[in-house]
């Protein structure tokens, strides 16, 4: 796992390699061989130096978080006993030197920050930081200490606090490593040579008279920064994420001590985000669960893997054009058709800008670029798609139109060649009746804009088969993006479940709750955008069509808050966003506000909720629905639910998405406050029998962390 090699010099080279594990990761094994490895080499007389690096791709990628999140105590303990030996490095007399020749994550850059001195291979697609907070904890093997000692707290607070993955140039820039190499040879022999002709083996927090660097903690200037980055953070997150006030309290309490002590600071904060509900939820949904939907944990494994090579896309229009951009990216070849060669054309130029942004940020080069693009053959002929193992139609949402496409399509098709329709809210089973291979035939749902947003929501029609499960996440896996298998549904499961976030806020609405306080309440329980301004970006008008729709298929009377929706598209001509005008007002140059003609349709209550009552409303609704979804079998594990909740339309990650936030809450609780909620606003709050009856039994969502947390 963990090699070493002495040379003539003197200098012996540490290398990691778990051989066990496509990359290298912190765990109790790998820690403890770590430690074990270094005593031994210091010891050894014959050694004037120390080289760590990896005979990995990666240096180390950070913690093993699958081992972390299955045993948090016994985590808090690794990162303890790491840091003692992390320590005896840094102390034992002779220089280390980090060759950093792959990504340094975590406690793998942590291992970099106890060395002397870090060099890194100079390659773009290197990563360097500390992106801990992003999983709800803190760099807790010495981390939060290290760095700020080591550039200064201004500098060392958007590395730790945004979790920011840098490449080895910006690395380099911010000082959190001190030289490049431009080879893996050169790396180690830049690393020798500074073990030669420098080999200071004191860090610069030993010796004495240290400075910090950019001021004291307790100088005007630094006391600023941490008073300007304890305000953002409040204002950012609402008081919802522990991790980055502990991380900023270690920071500033351990700076004022010296360094064995201040590392202790560190210990206590780690230990209580790890401990705390959001690390547990965030880890689970940010990392094990979706590392497992991202390797295909919903693929049926009796069949073979297969390489989507050409992809047919029907409408050039705002999807097609990005479905188009990430396709061409993962080196598939594209057929883009749309009803003239100019559409199409347009829907390709869309991947040009795209490039163009890239080339810019240095992120690609213009040959690069250039190959990227001629992947992309733009049509207005629907049999150019004949050869493609999958067609993906994004044309208008219709129902006739997607069925004369499909039909088109499959007239030039081969038998084996997939059809998947990216229609936000049309029943896959009904869409498949056009088709003469509804076996072939299902849902992808992407997400727009498609470039940015990872998730993908396949959608299993009656008839849809195995293989085109299977060959949909073999190209969604292509094009790297997190997918979600749910069955069909009004809706599918993330748009059913979004639309009860918009329907809450229009509620409140209805009751004469404030508009500001119900956005506010929204943001505060950390969704992205409040329900109004939501409903504003997909289209009032959208949102009553589709409602409509839905009472005239289900011959239902629909949701009572439609009546707001129609109010404004039938009333007052108060479409939504791409309008201009919904239920904010979008002055042009100028910053969008709620409309102020909002409290005359809808007067304010004498009494006014809580923005505490608002956001629970908001947050128990969607989960509520949630849970009906996994009843009905739309969505099929609760890990689904979550991740798509999360990545799908911005429930708080904190949550650890929704299905987390009723066993964070507790099962009793959340039922008899779903009980208190549905007396005073009605019955859509009524929790469902099947819930109910797991509270009543003590049951959780997640049984196994259930375990472990209630073991502390
Ligand atoms: P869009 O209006 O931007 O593009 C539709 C394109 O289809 C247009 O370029 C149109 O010329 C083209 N088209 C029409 N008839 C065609 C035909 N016979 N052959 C080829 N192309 C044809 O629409 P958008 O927003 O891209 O939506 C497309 C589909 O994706 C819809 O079903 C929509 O519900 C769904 N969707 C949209 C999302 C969004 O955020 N806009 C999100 C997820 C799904």
């Amino acid at each position: 796992m963990i090699n070493y090699k002495i040379d003539n010099d003197g200098i012996a080279i540490i290398s990691i390699n778990d051989d066990m594990a496509p990359v290298n990761a912190l765990g109790q094994k790998m820690g403890k061989k770590l430690g074990e490895t270094f005593r031994l080499v210091a010891e050894n007389e014959d050694v004037i130096g120390i080289i760590v690096t990896s005979a990995k791709k990666d240096f180390i990628v950070g913690a093993d978080v699958k081992e972390a999140a299955s045993n948090r105590e016994a985590f808090t303990k690794l990162a303890v006993e790491l840091k003692k030996d992390l320590r005896y490095m840094e102390t034992c007399g002779k220089p280390v030197v980090a060759a950093i020749n792959g990504t340094a994550l975590g406690g793998g850059y942590e291992v970099c920050l106890a060395c002397h001195h870090r060099i890194a291979l100079n390659h773009p697609k290197i990563q360097i930081g500390l992106p801990e907070v992003t999983l709800g904890l803190l760099p807790g093997a010495g981390g939060t200490q290290r760095l700020p000692r080591m550039i200064g707290v201004e500098k060392a607070l958007e590395p730790i606090l945004q979790g920011k993955r840098l490449n080895p140039e910006a690395a380099l820039k911010v000082g959190m490593v001190d030289e490049l190499a431009e080879s893996p040879e050169a790396l180690i022999s830049k690393a020798k040579q500074w073990i030669k002709e420098k080999g200071d083996p004191i860090q610069p927090w030993d010796k004495d008279k240290f400075r910090l660097p950019g001021g004291n903690i307790d100088s005007p200037k630094v006391a600023m920064h941490i008073t300007g980055a304890a305000g953002n953070i409040l204002k950012m997150t609402y008081g919802n994420y522990p991790a980055p006030k502990a991380i900023l309290n270690a920071i500033y309490e351990g700076l004022q001590l010296r360094f064995d002590r201040a590392s202790e600071v560190e210990d206590r904060y780690f230990k209580q985000c790890v401990l705390s509900d959001v690390g547990r939820n965030m880890m689970r949904s940010l990392f094990i669960n979706m590392k497992k939907a991202e390797n295909g944990a919903a693929r049926p494994k009796v069949i073979p893997v297969k390489k989507v090579t050409k992809v047919g896309i029907l409408g050039a229009g705002m999807m097609g054009a990005g479905i188009a951009y990430v396709s061409a990216m993962a080196g598939i070849e594209v057929i883009l058709k749309d009803i003239s060669l100019e559409s199409a054309e347009k829907g390709k130029s869309y991947s040009e800008e795209l490039l163009k942004k890239r080339i810019s940020k240095g992120r690609i080069n213009e040959a690069k670029a250039k190959e990227i693009l001629s992947l992309i053959k733009p049509t207005s002929s629907a049999k150019d798609v004949k050869d493609c193992d999958l067609v993906i139609e994004a044309v208008f949402e219709d129902r006739n139109l997607k069925a004369k496409v499909t039909q088109e399509s499959e007239a030039v098709t081969s038998d084996t060649s997939i059809f998947a329709s990216n229609t936000s809210t049309l029943p896959i089973t009904g869409l498949a009746e056009a088709s003469a291979r509804p076996h072939n035939f299902i849902g992808m749902h992407f997400f727009s804009p498609v470039d940015k947003m990872p998730l993908v929501e396949l959608i299993k029609g009656e008839q849809t088969s195995d293989e085109a499960v299977a060959l949909s996440l073999d190209y969604i896996r292509q094009i790297r993006k997190i997918p979600i298998v749910v069955n069909d549904s009004r809706g599918f499961y993330t748009s059913r479940v979004f639309t009860t976030y918009i329907l809450e806020g229009l509620a409140c609405l209805q009751e004469g709750i404030s508009p500001a306080l119900i956005e506010n309440a929204g943001k505060m329980v950390g969704m992205p955008v409040g329900p109004l301004a939501v409903a504003d970006e997909v289209s009032i008008e959208l949102i009553y069509k589709i409602n409509k729709q839905t009472e005239l298929d289900l011959g239902t009377t629909g949701d009572p808050t439609m009546a707001v929706a129609k109010k404004f598209v039938e009333e007052l001509g108060r479409l939504g966003k791409k309008e201009g005008k919904g239920f904010y007002e979008y002055p042009q140059g100028g910053k969008k506000h709620l409309w102020s003609g909002l409290s005359e349709h809808y007067p304010l209550s004498r009494k006014q909720l809580t923005a505490k009552e608002v956001g629970k409303r908001l947050l128990h609704r969607q989960a509520l629905e949630a849970v009906k979804c996994l009843e009905e079998n739309v969505v099929t594990s609760p890990a689904d639910a979550d991740i798509g909740s999360i990545l799908g339309w911005g429930v708080p990650p904190y949550t650890g998405g929704l299905i987390s936030y009723i066993d964070t809450i507790g099962l009793k609780t959340f039922v008899s406050e779903c009980e208190e909620l549905a007396s005073k606003y009605g019955d859509r709050f009524l929790p469902t029998p099947k819930l109910k009856e797991m509270a009543t039994n003590g049951e959780s969502f997640y049984q196994e962390e259930a375990i472990i947390s209630h073991a502390r």
